[in-house]
Parts: C-alpha cells; sequence; structure tokens
C-alpha cells in the first residue's frame, strides 16, 4: 500500500482523545483513522509515571502493529510524561499535544504570562511549562500551571453547563485572575467542551485548544513528508474511523456522541497487555 494511503493511528487514555480526533477530522477530514481509547485503564491522570509509560507502550505497540502512517498522541498525560516512550518504540512521525499548544501560545500571547492547566500527572511533569519557557525566544515567558482534576469525571458524566461544574471551575481558576495571563493552554482532552464554562471565569483570556493545534501541525506535517491522502483515492467524505476500546462502557456511545458530534460505528474490543 502506498504510505499516504495509511491510516492515521490516534490513542488516548479513554474516550477524551475524541475532542483531538474532532479537530484531525476538521483539518484532514480525507484521512482514514484508527482510534484507540484504553477505556478499561482511564484515567491515566492520577497515575505514576512508570505506569503511564507502560501503558503508552502497549498503545503504541498496538498502533504500529496497524500499520499506521503517523500516530497521534491525543491524551496530554502520554504526551507529558511518555512521549519519548512512543516514539521509541515506533518507526513513523510521532505528533504529541504539548509543542504545537505551546508554540501557538507563544505566538498568541501578548504580555507573555500564560496559563496551563492539565491533569495532575501531565502538570507535575512540568512538561507543558518547560517547553513554554525553552520556546519562548528571550526567555521572559511567566507560565503560570494548575491541575484540574475533577474536570474530567464532570465532562464524562456530561455536566458540561452544570452548575457543579461552574463551582468547581471557579474554585480551581481563582488565582489566575490575579496572575494578570492573556492566554490559557487546555492541557487534557476533556477541557474543550469546558470553554464555556472557562471563558465565563476568564472573559479576556484567550485559550488554546490543544487537539485543534495539533490537527494543524499534523497538517503540515504530512504535506511536508508528502503523506496526505491523494485526492483521486477519496470516495466519501464521511468520517473514516474504526474504533478500538480496551472496555465497552455502557456510556461510550452517548459520551462519544458528546465529544464528536455523530454516532460511532465500527467499534471493536482488544486487549492490550497480556
Ligand atoms: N486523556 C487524559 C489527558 O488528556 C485525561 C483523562 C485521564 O486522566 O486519563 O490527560
Amino acid at each position: 500500500m502506498f504510505e499516504q494511503n495509511k491510516k492515521i493511528g490516534v490513542f488516548d487514555s479513554g474516550v477524551g482523545g475524541l475532542s483531538v480526533l474532532k479537530q484531525f477530522l476538521k483539518y484532514l477530514p480525507f484521512e482514514k483513522y484508527i482510534y484507540l481509547g484504553d477505556t478499561a485503564r482511564v484515567p491515566y491522570g492520577n497515575r505514576s509515571p512508570e505506569t503511564i509509560k507502560r501503558y503508552a507502550k502497549e498503545c503504541t505497540d498496538f498502533l504500529v502493529s496497524k500499520d499506521v502512517k503517523l500516530i497521534v498522541v491525543a491524551c496530554h498525560t502520554v504526551s507529558s510524561v511518555a512521549l519519548d516512550v512512543v516514539e521509541q518504540n515506533s518507526n513513523v512521525p510521532v505528533v504529541g499535544m504539548i509543542k504545537p499548544a505551546t508554540k501557538s501560545a507563544l505566538l498568541l500571547s501578548k504580555n507573555k504570562k500564560i496559563g496551563v492547566i492539565g491533569t495532575r500527572a501531565t502538570i507535575n511533569s512540568n512538561a507543558y511549562q518547560d517547553a513554554l519557557i525553552k520556546s519562548s525566544e528571550k526567555g521572559d515567558v511567566e507560565v503560570f500551571a494548575r491541575d484540574c482534576p475533577l474536570f474530567v469525571p464532570l465532562v464524562e458524566e456530561g455536566f458540561i453547563n452544570h452548575p457543579a461544574t461552574k463551582l468547581i471551575a471557579r474554585e480551581y481558576l481563582s488565582d489566575f485572575p490575579n496572575f494578570n495571563i492573556d492566554t490559557l493552554i487546555l492541557g487534557c482532552t476533556h477541557y474543550p467542551l469546558l470553554s464555556k464554562v472557562i471563558s465565563e471565569i476568564l472573559p479576556d483570556v484567550e485559550l488554546i485548544d490543544s487537539g485543534e493545534q495539533a490537527a494543524i501541525y499534523a497538517l503540515r506535517l504530512l504535506a511536508e513528508k508528502n503523506l496526505l491522502v491523494g485526492e483521486k483515492d477519496v470516495i466519501s467524505q464521511k468520517p473514516d474511523v474504526e474504533f478500538y476500546l480496551t472496555d465497552y462502557t455502557s456510556n461510550f456511545s452517548d459520551i462519544a456522541q458528546t465529544f464528536l458530534g455523530f454516532k460511532t460505528e465500527n467499534v471493536s474490543f482488544v486487549s492490550l497487555s497480556n
């Protein structure tokens, strides 16, 4: 098979990566995708780096066995803690969440005061913070980071615009107005769904959707490497995604619909560890 016609592999700890897949379907609608959600072991965000690395290796091996042309690490926790594991265990380009988002934040921010929110493992790893400081031209950026662990279960409960979510968001984000940030990176798959709630609390702050930035980055990367699917090979514009889950949770299709905006078909099960 021609390299261009191979699929793009996307993996996440669970359903959250569907917010990233949604952006890829928007910017790269003609590509074919394999989505792997490790729903049996989600969440990764409260786990140790050693465990996250082990899980990342198993997800990578699965996508490599599917002969994909690009691996998208949709999970910010894996992107923060174990991107090197994915790179070392695959022979195709790898796109994580950190680099595209930090580059875009540095371009957008005028006062160079940038906030980052994510899971505990993501924030504790300092991956976003270090990338911002390393990529800033004059080292003049100030970064304010905060973990928001309750956002993930709230979104999965469908509490998107719910008073409980607003209350918790106000608590988590209470320090940001004092820091005078003008840009905030949504450093977790679930947070773009809370953009409206976050913007109500921080109305003058520009929000960066890392998944969207990753999709734009991947589009450029595939074009540079001559790996974009050829137009002549495009038959339909309908999203072409094979879904693989490690556990079929009863609410998967409802949550998937919330994240993606369409019903998921083509769902199979896979066991990663044996
Ligand atoms: N997908 C994870 C992330 O983006 C959030 C859910 C989890 O903790 O596994 O960090």
